[in-house]
């Protein structure tokens, strides 16, 4: 078979064409939802996988093996009462804006060498815009 040769409307080519229309379509879709704004409940799906396996949620205010995340947007650096900072990040000082958590969370070892988060980044910056619009909303 030749393609574009056989006829519009008939058969296997019509339905691999719409087929292809469709999913240039989703993959558009797609794009833009990672485009757009934050979202919060993904980003709770990231910090189920990347984060909670040394943080508590952050509607809760405990400390585990890292400091409680709870209003950790607009908190001093190491300015939780968690017992365990590293002197790197207990020498750090900034407020954690958004900038700056962005800028940790793409990767802490070159923002805070010697830190103890042993956790190597998130390269996709949508991802680490959600995990921060997710710590903003499930602090409130
Ligand atoms: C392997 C354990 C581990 C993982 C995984 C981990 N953290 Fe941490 N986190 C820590 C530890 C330990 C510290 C304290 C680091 C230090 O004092 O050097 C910390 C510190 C932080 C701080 C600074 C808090 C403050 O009070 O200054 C933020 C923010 C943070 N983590 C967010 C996250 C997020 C978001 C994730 C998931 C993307 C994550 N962490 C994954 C262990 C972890």
């Amino acid at each position: 078979m030749i393609w574009g040769v056989r006829p519009l409307g008939s058969g296997k080519a019509t339905r691999k064409r719409w087929v292809l229309a469709h999913a240039v379509a989703i993959a558009a879709v797609v794009w833009n939802s990672g485009a757009s704004a934050q979202d919060a409940g993904r980003g709770a799906h990231l910090f189920e996988k990347f984060c909670t396996g040394c943080h508590y949620h952050p509607d809760q205010d405990k400390h585990w093996v890292g400091p409680s995340l709870h209003g950790v947007v607009g908190r001093q650096s190491a300015g939780s009462t968690f017992w365990a900072y590293s002197s790197a990040m207990k020498r750090s000082n900034w407020v954690w804006t958004e900038e700056n958590l962005d800028r940790w969370l793409k990767n802490p070892q070159a923002m805070v060498p010697g830190n103890k988060m042993e956790f190597i980044g998130i390269s996709v910056p949508e991802y680490r815009a959600d995990i921060i619009a997710f710590l903003k909303a499930a602090s409130k």
